[in-house]
C-alpha cells in the first residue's frame, strides 16, 4: 500500500513538472498581459490568449499595452508584420513611461510596397529627449513568418535584439552629461497606424487604402524582469546571460556594417555644432 502510493507521488510529481514546463514554453497568455486600448475592435486577441492582431483601415488604427510597468528587465515578443503593400504604415512597437519628461525605447517598423524592404527605425528617449535615431533593414523578409524582437534594460545599457542578434547597443553615457532611462518604469505599447507623409521612401508613397485592412500580428511575449531579481544576484546568472558576448559583438557589426542604412551619430549635418556626447 505504502508503495503505491509512492509511486502515485513520484508520478504525481513528474506530472507537475512535466505540465509546468509546457506552460513556460508555451508563452504567457497574452490576455493576462495586455489591454486591448483603442481600435475599437480591430485589436484583437485570440487563440486562448496565444494570438494578437491589430489591424488598420482608413478610419483608424488600433494598439495595446501592457497591463504591468517594468523597471529593467529583458522583454520578448514575436511579430509577424503587415504583409504584401503595406506602404505607409507604421508598426510601433516600445516602452516607454508617462509625462513630459518620460522615456522612451522605440521599435518601429516602416511599411513598404510588395517585395520592398521595411524599414527597422529605432530610437532612446530620456527624460523627454530624443533624437538618438538608428535605422535598419532586416536580413529576412518580416512579413513571412514571426521574428523576436526584444529589448534587454539594464542601468548599464539597453540592447536592441532581433531574433536574438543584437543590432544596437545604447550605452549609460552619465558619466559625460547624457541621461539615461533608469528611474520611470515603463508600460510595453504597440500600434498601427498610418503615416504616409513620412514613413515610405520619406512620404513619397502613400498607403494603399484599396488593400485594407492591414493586419500585424503578435504572440509568445515573455518579461524577465531585473527588478524582481534581489540586487545581490543581479550581478549573477539572469545579467550575465544578457551580457554580449564575443559571437554576439561580432553579430551587431555584422548587422550595424550590412544592416544599418542610418545613424544619428555618423549624422555631422544634422548636429554641425558637434555629435552628441554619447557618440
Ligand atoms: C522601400 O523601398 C525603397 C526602394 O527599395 C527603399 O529606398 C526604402 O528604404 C524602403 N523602405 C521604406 C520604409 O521606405
Amino acid at each position: 500500500m505504502a508503495s503505491t502510493c509512492n509511486r502515485c507521488y513520484v508520478l504525481m510529481v513528474l506530472g507537475i513538472v512535466v505540465i509546468s514546463s509546457m506552460v513556460a514554453s508555451c508563452g504567457a497568455n497574452l490576455l493576462q498581459d495586455f489591454d486591448l486600448t483603442w481600435g475599437d475592435n480591430r485589436a484583437k486577441i485570440f487563440n486562448k490568449g496565444q494570438l494578437l492582431s491589430l489591424s488598420l483601415d482608413k478610419a483608424s488604427g488600433s494598439g495595446f499595452q501592457s497591463k504591468k510597468e517594468y523597471l529593467f528587465g529583458r522583454i520578448d515578443m514575436q511579430l509577424k508584420l503587415v504583409s504584401g503593400n503595406s506602404a505607409g504604415t507604421v508598426t510601433a512597437y516600445y516602452l516607454s513611461s508617462q509625462g513630459p519628461t518620460h522615456d522612451e525605447i522605440d521599435f518601429e517598423f516602416l511599411g513598404n510596397v510588395s517585395g520592398d524592404p521595411y524599414i527597422l527605425h529605432t530610437n532612446v528617449f530620456s527624460q523627454g529627449k530624443g533624437n538618438r535615431e538608428q535605422q535598419f533593414y532586416l536580413w529576412f523578409d518580416p512579413t513571412r513568418n514571426f521574428h523576436t524582437y526584444s529589448i534587454i534594460w539594464k542601468p548599464q545599457h539597453i540592447i536592441f535584439l532581433v531574433d536574438n542578434i543584437p543590432i544596437r547597443v545604447f550605452k549609460n553615457a552619465e558619466s559625460v552629461g547624457v541621461p539615461f532611462p533608469k528611474n520611470q518604469p515603463m508600460r510595453i505599447y504597440s500600434s498601427l497606424w498610418s503615416a504616409d507623409d513620412w514613413a515610405t521612401r520619406g512620404g513619397l508613397v502613400k498607403t494603399d487604402w484599396s488593400k485594407a485592412p492591414f493586419i500585424a500580428y503578435y504572440r509568445n511575449f515573455k518579461a524577465t524582469e531585473f527588478s524582481s531579481i534581489s540586487s545581490n544576484s543581479l550581478s549573477d546568472e539572469a545579467v550575465q546571460s544578457n551580457e554580449i558576448d564575443a559571437n554576439g559583438r561580432r553579430r551587431l557589426r555584422w548587422v550595424q556594417k550590412y544592416f544599418m542604412i542610418y545613424n544619428y551619430c555618423k549624422d555631422l549635418k544634422r548636429f554641425p555644432q558637434g555629435l552628441p556626447a554619447e557618440c
